[in-house]
């Protein structure tokens, strides 16, 4: 199986054809992801909740991430593994540059950090010493308590142009992806188009250049709550969690999902 890399996401968003992530913890999802055809595995810091059972990811600590990335690396032969940087692993340019190290020693081929301008310089440093970086925009779970809760971002003028102007400042730091979470799809296609790297969504619109899902809520396995830019594809599927990630890939590359009914305005 041949490694996807940046290059390969690029060529993607370059052809317009959309690509495909989902989360995953553990070596045995890991691997059926890679086998089904994944782009690009997230070790998302959401183990907090999905593993850990926790109400927020701010609990995560840097050992938890190492742990479920090297799991997910020993499985993983061709999807690309992004790596989420926890709750405060990446305060200042130093500790980033030290914990970004210890998930590429993981296994990562990248991380992942949750923040506007404030972190170029960081991004800028790690890009420096070879460290590729996927930048998250739009709810920003790790800020849950500043953010008032898990809500819509971008909906007002003032908010939609500061997450543009930092999706603008990210990409000119050296970020190589960028994900845009739960903000409305015209925003997020705007950004996309303004972008010459890869835009990832989740509860963007299908106008971003890829989509991810924790893998947890696409296979209909969290029963406490289902966002709005969910859709159960382990049901729709006939109870396969494999067919249900067949049909993911599906949809996503033919841009049926996320549908109207998955998006916000
Ligand atoms: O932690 C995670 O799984 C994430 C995705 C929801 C984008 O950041």
């Amino acid at each position: 199986m041949k490694k996807t890399t940046l290059h390969t996401l690029h060529s993607l968003k370059d052809k317009g054809e959309a690509f495909t992530v989902l989360t995953a913890y553990d070596a045995t999802f890991a691997r059926l992801l890679d086998q089904c055809g994944v782009d690009a595995i997230l070790v998302g810091d959401s183990l907090g909740m999905v593993i850990q059972g926790h109400n927020t990811t701010v609990p995560v600590a840097m050992e938890d991430c190492i742990y479920h990335v090297e799991c997910v690396a020993r499985a993983t032969q061709s999807a690309l593994i992004i790596a989420d940087m926890p709750y405060m692993s990446y305060a200042t340019p130093e500790q980033t540059f030290h914990n970004a190290a210890a998930l590429m020693q993981a296994g990562a081929n990248m991380v992942k950090v949750e923040g506007g301008e404030w972190l170029m310089e960081s991004i800028e440093g790690l890009v420096q010493r070879g460290i590729p970086v996927c930048a998250h925009l739009g709810l920003t779970p790790q800020s849950v308590d500043a953010l008032g809760g898990f809500k819509v971002q971008g909906r007002d003028e003032e908010g939609a142009t500061k997450i543009l102007n930092d999706a603008l400042a990210l990409e000119k730091a050296g970020a190589s992806l960028l994900v845009l979470e739960c903000v409305p799809a015209e925003l997020a296609q705007q950004i996309t188009t303004a972008l010459s790297i890869p835009t990832i969504g989740i509860g963007a619109g299908s106008d971003c250049d890829a989509q991810v899902l924790v893998l947890q809520d696409m296979l209909g396995l969290n029963t406490q709550f289902t966002p709005k830019f969910v859709k159960n594809f382990m049901q729709q599927a006939g109870g396969s969690v494999q067919d249900a990630i067949d049909l993911y890939i599906k949809e996503v590359k033919e841009r049926s999902f996320p549908a109207a009914e998955h998006t916000f305005e």
